[in-house]
């Protein structure tokens, strides 16, 4: 008669399973990086893609925080916009205004400081955490920091390079050793004089719910990048400013030498 005691109890496991899908709450999240040198490409107009505001530093030659995402994984779907009336405040984020600027700016044109991105951020995924604003964002930056894709990459000789390509077996294994199986790369593929290419533009990296540790993904997704990879370069005259004043003032070559 040992089953009919062991009834109750898987009555209500089933009830406390699917109590908590009804909920979709989240219990995981992915930290999705940018690969600037990609995002920044300049249009077929040769305009540049990417702005930054000329009254901040620009952000770091590196991989750059696009958002972090929270999900479900008893449904492997985004869990978004949790509070219709939701309210993002920055000074909580005074002491990270600095790594902000330098790791989640934004880029898009024209040049805005970063917080309509990081309020969009917080707002549709950060609000859905337990997490307090400070630990949302402080933690995503921690991870970037921590996960340190560049540097994984770069020891595996794989950097960013206008002529050469990679194999994505090879940035996969460099990932894989660096942080396990926690990472998807993504590739968009280009238009116009890079057409047909594959071009690494994210590094996607799961993250436990509270945002303290990189964690093996719940789904294994395959990357939609083709065998070959290109890394572009990424280059501060992308971001549709000089970095330094005296950059305005370089002296063109005089008519005569134009002439000879
Ligand atoms: C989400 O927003 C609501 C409404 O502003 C607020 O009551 C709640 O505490 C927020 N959640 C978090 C995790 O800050």
């Amino acid at each position: 008669m040992a089953g009919s005691k062991a009834l109750p109890t898987f009555c209500f496991l089933l009830c406390a399973a699917s109590c908590a899908l009804a909920a979709a709450s989240y219990d995981y999240m992915i930290l999705s990086l940018i690969w600037p040198g990609t995002r920044c490409q300049p249009g077929w107009n040769g305009k540049p893609t990417c702005c930054v505001d000329p009254l901040i530093d620009n952000p770091e030659l590196d991989f750059l925080v696009e958002t972090m995402e929270t999900y479900d994984s008893a449904t492997g779907k985004l869990v978004a916009k949790c509070e219709p009336s939701c309210r993002f405040l920055i000074n909580p984020l005074a002491d990270l205004m600095d790594d902000l600027y330098a790791y989640w700016p934004s880029l898009s044109c024209p040049a805005q400081n970063g917080k309509q991105v990081w309020k969009d951020a917080w707002c549709t995924y950060g609000n859905c955490t337990s997490l307090s604003e400070v630990n949302y964002f402080g933690r995503a930056l921690q991870l970037r920091a921590r996960a340190d894709v560049l540097h994984a990459l770069g020891s595996k000789a794989i950097i960013p390079s206008e002529t050469k390509s990679y194999s994505l077996d090879d940035i996969e294994d460099a990932l894989v050793s660096k942080i396990g199986f926690s990472a998807v790369v993504e590739c968009t593929t280009e238009m116009g004089v890079l057409s047909g290419k594959y071009l690494l533009s994210r590094i996607r990296i799961c993250v436990s719910a509270d945002g303290k540790s990189l964690i093996t993904c719940p789904f294994s997704r395959k990357s939609n990048c083709g065998r070959k990879v290109k890394f572009y370069p990424f280059t501060e005259n992308m971001l549709g400013r000089p970095r330094h004043p005296a950059a305005d003032h370089i002296e063109l070559p005089s008519d005569k030498a134009m002439a000879q």
